[in-house]
Formats: structure tokens, sequence, C-alpha cells
């Protein structure tokens, strides 16, 4: 379909949700997760379950590397990311829902923005967790904090209230999802005129179940992705492409501009 049916879907719409993945921060710079490349062609995710992260210094080790891989660099949002801000600040945009834990929405001048699998720019106290629900003290700081640490000799840094774990403030596979987040996501998902699904392969869920749960609300659902997605016969534009390139256009058309 061209980015023509998407300007005309996202011109009729005034509750628009973008729901993003890692594709939407490729043209900053970072590494998605499943094309060629990605980071999951590199480390083996099942190396990185939560419950593995607790047991293990040497996978606590390895996830801090591969964190620091993942930000290295100063990444800056895209058009695609300030597309999508444009769209919120002309009204027509209610929230982004990002499984991304970049912060690059943000940056963009997004301000509604749900990190449904957190964040990897704060660090977080998870106890000693017996299941896959972190247990910590409350002790939060900024990323820059945990790598202060580990640039300085300790690869594995405790918490200085409790002594418990550190993990980055992400969501990893295993661990239980913040509920707050998913429950403002299911809300957001549910109540929009247009889902509008950018850069994710829409294999990883509770995530993965949104597009699905719009479009039973009622919703408009588009896809704009350089790759087939499972859920492009349920769409109702599906653009292939990049979304630097495909959405800065259909945005300005849509708002007139
Ligand atoms: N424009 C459009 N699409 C793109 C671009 C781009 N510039 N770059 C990549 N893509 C597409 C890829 O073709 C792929 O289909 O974005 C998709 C990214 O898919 P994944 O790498 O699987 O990332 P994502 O869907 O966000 O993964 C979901 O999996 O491992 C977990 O927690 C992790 O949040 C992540 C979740």
């Amino acid at each position: 379909m061209t980015v023509a049916a998407l300007t005309q879907l996202l011109a009729g719409a005034t509750r628009i949700v973008a729901f993003t993945g890692a594709g939407i921060s490729t043209e900053s710079g970072i590494p998605d997760f499943r094309s060629p490349g990605g980071i999951w062609t590199r480390y083996d995710p099942r190396e990185f379950t939560f419950d593995r992260y607790v047991v293990s210094a040497e996978v606590r080790r390895r996830s801090w590397a591969m964190r620091r891989e993942l930000l290295a660099g100063a990444h800056e949002p895209n058009a695609a990311h300030r597309a999508l801000a444009e769209l919120e600040d002309a009204g027509r945009l209610v929230a982004v829902v990002t499984q991304n834990t970049d912060g690059l929405h943000q940056a963009a001048g997004s301000r509604e923005v749900v990190e449904i699998h957190g964040t990897s720019r704060a660090v977080t106290c998870i106890g000693e967790p017996t299941s896959g629900v972190p247990a910590g003290c409350g002790f939060r700081a900024p990323a820059s904090w945990a790598f202060e640490r580990i640039d300085g000799g300790d690869d594995d840094p405790r918490c200085p209230d409790c002594d418990g774990l550190v993990k980055s403030a992400t969501v990893s596979f295993g661990q239980a999802m913040f509920p707050d987040a998913l429950e403002a996501a299911a809300e957001h998902a549910t109540s929009a005129d247009v889902l509008l699904t950018i850069g994710s392969s829409l294999q990883v869920y509770p995530a993965a179940g949104l597009p699905q749960a719009a479009r039973s609300a009622g919703a408009s659902l588009a896809i704009v992705n350089d790759e087939p997605t499972p859920f492009d016969a349920l769409a109702d534009v599906v653009v292939r492409g990049r979304a630097g390139e495909v959405l800065p256009g259909a945005v300005a058309d849509a708002l007139g501009r």
C-alpha cells in the first residue's frame, strides 16, 4: 500500500496512538533485535532472562556489556520520532506506547510516552528476588551510576542502600511487566481511533497483543515496517519502508503542512 493511504488515515484521525519498536530507532544508530546484525543475532536472548541475571554474576557482567553497547554513543532522535512529536503537538496523537528503552521519543519532544519494557536510562535495586518479580528496596539511579562503578572495576554493582542486586530498569524475558505501564498501554490502545505501529516485528507478547486489542476496540490499524509482520493481514494500511523516510511526509501531508 502507498504512503498516501497512510496519510489519508492519519488526516481523518484525532486519537492516534503510536506503537513503536526498535525499528524506529535504527536510523538513530541503535541496532534492533531481530534484523541481520541485530542484538539477538549477536547475543543469545535465552542467556539474558531475569532468573539467569539473578543467579549468575557472569550473566550480569555480560548484560552490562550489552547495555553499554546499546547505549554507546550519543544517539539522537530521528525524523520519525520528531514526526510523532509533531502529531502530538497538533493535538492528533494521544500517546506513544513504545517497546524501546532508549528514551528517544521523549528526547524528540513526545510528552505522553508509555515505556512498556521500561527504560535503559535508569537502574534500580531488585533485591534478591526468588521469582520473576523484582524485590528491590526502591533505590533508583541514572544508568551512568552503574557504568561509573563498572569502569571503576566493580563489574557487579550492588545496591548502596540494601546490598541487593542492581539491574537496568527494563523488563527482561521472564520478568513481570510493570503493571502501571501495561494498564496505560492497554487503555491507550483500546481508546485510539488509529493505532500506528512502527518498526516492530510484533513477535513479543504481551506488547504484540496491542494491535489486536486496538482493532477489536474499533481502531484502524496502520503498520509501517521495512519487512512483513504477522499482523499485516489485519491492518487497514501497511507501508513497507523506513520509518524516517515514510513518517515525516505522511505526517506533514496529514496536517496540511
Ligand atoms: N524503518 C522501519 N522498520 C524498520 C527499520 C526502519 N528504519 N529498522 C528496522 N525495522 C524493522 C525490522 O525489519 C523489524 O521487523 O523493525 C522491526 C524490529 O523488530 P525487532 O528487532 O524484533 O524489535 P522489536 O519488535 O521492537 O522487539 C520487541 O523484543 O527482545 C525484545 O524487549 C525487546 O522490546 C523488544 C521486543
